[in-house]
């Protein structure tokens, strides 16, 4: 039997931590929800939904994690025997997420790789993304490189290959995206663009908006995927929980807001206001943004710098996501670390091949207008992730009861400053929330509302 592995440091376990939540949700998915639905009053709402909801969440993923020392297979079970079931839920997530997330991670490995030799310009031409995505050996090749990769950092450990690597290219991401930013809002005519993302505009703020808001938050914390338990697992029990999940979500919305400050005054300059430019999905950032660059004096080095952070963002989720995946299944078959690794990355690939082959030959196989990539997203996001935030909070707030998860940070810290709130949070409010986002997903599917 192997030893339990641990970070070495608070530090550490923040910016693992931070790596997993920081990733392609911040870099694209925020700019473009906060410039659609109006700018400064969606970031206000954001960030009390993070200091509030989202940081009820995360506490309580890590308190559990840290508490039981198991993966999300069994931490459920440990504390409730009856609760089994949400354990096996939380690990269908990130089981399901790891293989077409690798697909997307091939993608920006592309990209960067072509900045990186000097062809950041060929990627301009208009069909240049949709045939290379819908081509067949080469978006293989770089999704298998970029599993690679990952599987390496996860075989060198907890300690020695996800805290290292997350100590050095998390500061990296942090500089770069100060970098870019600046570079973007000092550029003539940005100002306009940086008044539409901040502006606060109330009549945009819908209901559809705050559902957004509060589904884009608790994906991009990476919640209800097992994730933040596993992590919390390899946390030390001295750490003081409830100031590293401050530090998290701190990082986690700067970068939100700094990808908004570097995307959408960019955005809105290039297309002349025209808001349909920021449209959703992968096409602002492997199409519109290299255009956007491509535009700008000095934007093959900008192009080179945004895609690098991009990689990182993405590597340090993808290694999170596997790591949840190996300490799942070390748990049920008490295998080795080592072997369960390798085993993973082999079932990485082999799933991953269908979702990207669903861009070009497989693209007949779809159902309503979803590839197979969108299916997997919309399985694990819409649909799991929610139900299992929702029942963690019926698990926590009625069954176990939150002193369970104020005696586990107390057990640490002299005391839990928001343990009212936090209560208040678990019990009641977060259960509504997640219950909206849900509905609003099926709404969204059956074409009633449009997120
Ligand atoms: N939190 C990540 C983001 O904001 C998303 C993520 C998904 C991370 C799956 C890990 C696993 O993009």
């Amino acid at each position: 039997m192997e030893t339990k592995h641990h970070f070495s440091s608070r530090i550490g376990f923040v910016l693992a931590a931070a790596g997993s939540a920081v990733g392609l949700g911040n870099l694209w998915r925020f700019p473009y929800l906060a410039a659609k639905y109006g700018g400064g009053s969606f970031l206000l709402i954001y960030i009390i939904l993070a200091v509030t909801f989202g940081f009820a969440l995360m506490i309580t993923e890590i308190a559990i994690g840290r508490k039981t020392g198991k993966s999300a297979l069994y931490a459920f079970s440990n504390l409730h025997k009856k609760s089994g079931f949400i354990g096996i839920l939380a690990s269908i997530v990130p089981i399901i997420i790891l293989p077409y997330y690798c697909v997307i991670g091939g993608w920006v490995v592309k990209f960067t790789w072509e900045y990186l030799t000097g062809n950041g310009r060929a990627i301009v031409d208009n069909n240049y993304f949709e045939n290379f995505i819908g081509s067949t050996g080469e978006p293989l090749l770089w999704l298998f490189l970029f599993i690679l990769f990952t599987l390496f950092v996860i075989l060198l450990g907890v300690n020695k290959g996800i805290e290292k690597v997350s100590k050095i290219l998390m500061p990296v991401l942090i500089v770069l995206s100060a970098v870019i930013a600046i570079f973007v809002i000092t550029r003539p005519g940005a100002k306009d663009g940086i008044i539409y993302y901040l502006k606060p505009d109330i009549s945009k703020f819908t209901f559809t908006a705050f559902i957004a808001a509060t589904g884009q938050l608790f994906y991009s914390m990476s919640l209800a995927m097992g994730i933040m338990i596993t992590y919390g697992s390899y946390s030390s029990k001295k750490d003081n929980i409830e100031s590293s999940v401050r530090n998290i979500e701190l990082f986690d919305t700067l970068v939100a807001i700094l990808a908004g400050l570097m995307i959408v005054p960019a955005v809105f300059v290039f297309s002349g206001g025209n808001e349909e430019a920021l449209a959703k999905g992968p096409t602002l950032m492997f199409i519109t943004l290299p255009k956007v660059f491509d535009s700008m004096k000095g934007g093959q080095i900008i192009g080179a710098a945004f895609f690098i952070l991009v990689l990182f963002a993405a590597l340090t989720s993808a290694i999170s996501l596997m790591e949840t995946v190996v300490s799942i299944f070390v748990d049920k078959f008490k295998t080795s670390r080592k072997k369960t690794a390798i085993a993973i990355g082999i079932y990485t690939v082999i799933m991953a091949i269908p979702s990207s082959l669903g861009f070009g030959i497989w693209s007949g196989i779809s159902i309503g207008d979803k590839t197979i990539l969108d299916l997997f997203d919309f399985i694990s996001n819409s649909i799991l992730m929610p139900i299992v935030a929702i029942m963690t909070c019926i698990f926590v707030g009625y069954l176990i009861k939150p002193k369970t998860i104020i005696d586990e940070i107390e057990s640490s810290a002299p005391t839990f400053k928001s343990k009212k709130l936090y209560v208040i949070i678990i019990k009641y409010i977060a259960p509504i929330l997640l219950a909206m986002i849900f509905i609003g997903s099926i709404l969204d599917v059956m074409k009633i509302i449009e997120l």
